[in-house]
């Protein structure tokens, strides 16, 4: 059932307009992937759940949005070019590469040569920064970096964020954005990416050990909370700690949050104590108000917006016989309503719904579908997530009320029209 769930997931993914293969019709581009209608406001959701918790809702943190693109220098000051690798190794018959902390991985790979004995080369070091080239003359073009972390567009602003705002110790810099990494072995669909975005907060402290170990339980607790609160199964989540040989070379300590995912427990958000590593670098630093200065640490919450998307649908896919759904939170699924004329050649039945539907739509992602009957209706919605259903019929020509179906309970209540906006807002917010 677990990898069974996996390829139904891909299927519903493709066939409803959550994730394509990237560039699909021209063979594809191994490690990356479309957002379709649907994913492409799940993935908003997402985003701006994680922006409302982070900034929004915040007195201590404050957004930036950095360019893809920076100076080399960057890279060379944040150690990226010198230790941002994994170590690869290649199959001696056809030449495939394996990062050779993959023992499943590598074994499944030399079964593929069925019997003959595979040989492999000494781990080499792989950098998994993305390289392009940058100008207009041929002979002068300049290599560059796409960002392999979003991280260093924060802390390479840090003084441009302290002189033009009004933050002070301890606080925070969020950011959301594309970042690109060479993966030896992308898969387990969107998991492993090429190019994925990620929803970071970089939180400076004072250099103390005690400053530092409070805030870092201070992040892991308000990220799992999160998570929960937008309805993963509490079950299907744990910490776990970095080993000393798997921390990056950023970190003093880090831990990561995990999903029982069918392919095995995987992170896809990691709390990390940088302590002063990243501004040091940069040499930049705070200047208190009594004119004391210092470098700053820094306790980074780094979050995966395609990996939490993969797990959010995977966590929410239930099955009943025929009946398939996606049981996302509300505030996250990509329609919140749909709305139904009972009958779709009744045309005050119709005038009714677009009336209605009309109405909701500037304050609800709302859908209008007039095809088949209401029960394929039902189900084409329940695939999409979408928590509510109205349907309009003769009854509500006759007394102003709908029915509202419920996704989960398949529970139906009789709504006011003029009651609606409320309470869909209500639900909503609930
Ligand atoms: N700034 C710290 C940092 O980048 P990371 O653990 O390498 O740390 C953070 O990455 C998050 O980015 C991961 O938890 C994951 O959700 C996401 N991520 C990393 N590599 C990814 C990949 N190849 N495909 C999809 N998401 C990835």
């Amino acid at each position: 059932m677990a990898e069974d769930k996996i390829e139904k997931l891909v299927a519903l993914c493709k066939r409803r307009g959550f994730i394509y293969p990237g560039s699909e019709i021209y063979g594809g581009l191994q490690g990356t992937w479309d957002y379709g209608p649907l994913g492409s406001l799940l993935k908003l959701n997402i985003k701006q759940e994680w922006w409302k918790s982070m900034v929004q809702d915040r007195d201590d943190v404050v957004g930036v949005d950095a360019s893809i693109m920076m100076n080399p220098e960057v890279w060379k000051a944040s150690g990226h070019l010198e230790a941002f690798t994994d170590p690869l190794i290649e199959c001696m018959i056809c030449h495939s590469r394996f990062r050779a902390d993959k023992r499943e991985e590598i074994e499944a790979h030399e079964e593929t040569h069925k019997g003959d004995k595979v040989e492999w080369t000494e781990p080499k070091k792989f950098n998994l920064l993305v390289e392009a080239k940058l100008g207009v003359i041929e002979d002068e073009k300049q290599t560059v970096y796409l960002r392999g972390e979003i991280t260093q567009g924060a802390f390479v602003n840090f003084e441009n964020v302290v002189s033009s705002t009004r933050v002070k110790i301890p606080f925070g810099i969020a950011q959301i954005g594309k970042a690109f990494r060479n993966e030896i072995t992308p898969g387990n669909f969107t998991y492993r990416s090429r190019e994925f975005e990620q929803m970071e907060l970089e939180f400076f402290v004072r250099p103390d050990d005690r400053e530092g170990d409070k805030w870092f339980d201070y992040w892991k607790e308000q990220r799992m909370n999160w998570y929960v609160n937008l309805g993963f199964d509490k079950k299907k989540l744990r910490f776990r700690k970095h080993e000393d040989d798997e921390r990056a070379h950023y970190a003093k300590y880090a831990e990561d949050i995990e999903y029982e995912a069918p392919f095995g427990w995987s992170e896809f958000e990691g709390i990390h104590h940088r302590a002063d590593w990243d501004l040091s670098r940069h040499k930049q630093q705070y200047v208190a108000e009594n004119g004391e200065k210092f470098t700053p640490w820094v306790i980074e919450a780094s979050g995966g917006v395609d990996r939490s998307l993969l797990f959010f649908l995977l966590d929410s896919y239930k099955e009943d016989g025929k009946r398939v759904w996606l049981s996302l939170h509300p505030k996250l699924a990509p329609f919140k309503v749909a709305v139904f004329p009972l009958l779709a050649n009744k045309p005050d039945l119709v005038k009714k719904a677009k009336g209605i539907f009309d109405s909701l739509r500037p304050h609800f992602m709302t859908a209008w579908d007039d095809r088949g009957n209401i029960g394929k209706r039902y189900l084409s919605q329940d695939e999409a997530g979408t928590p509510w259903c109205v349907t309009v019929d003769f009854e509500t020509l006759e007394n102003n009320t709908v029915t509202v179906r419920d996704r989960d309970t398949a529970r139906q209540d009789r709504v006011k029209i003029s009651d609606l906006q409320k309470y869909f807002f209500k639900r909503l917010n609930s």
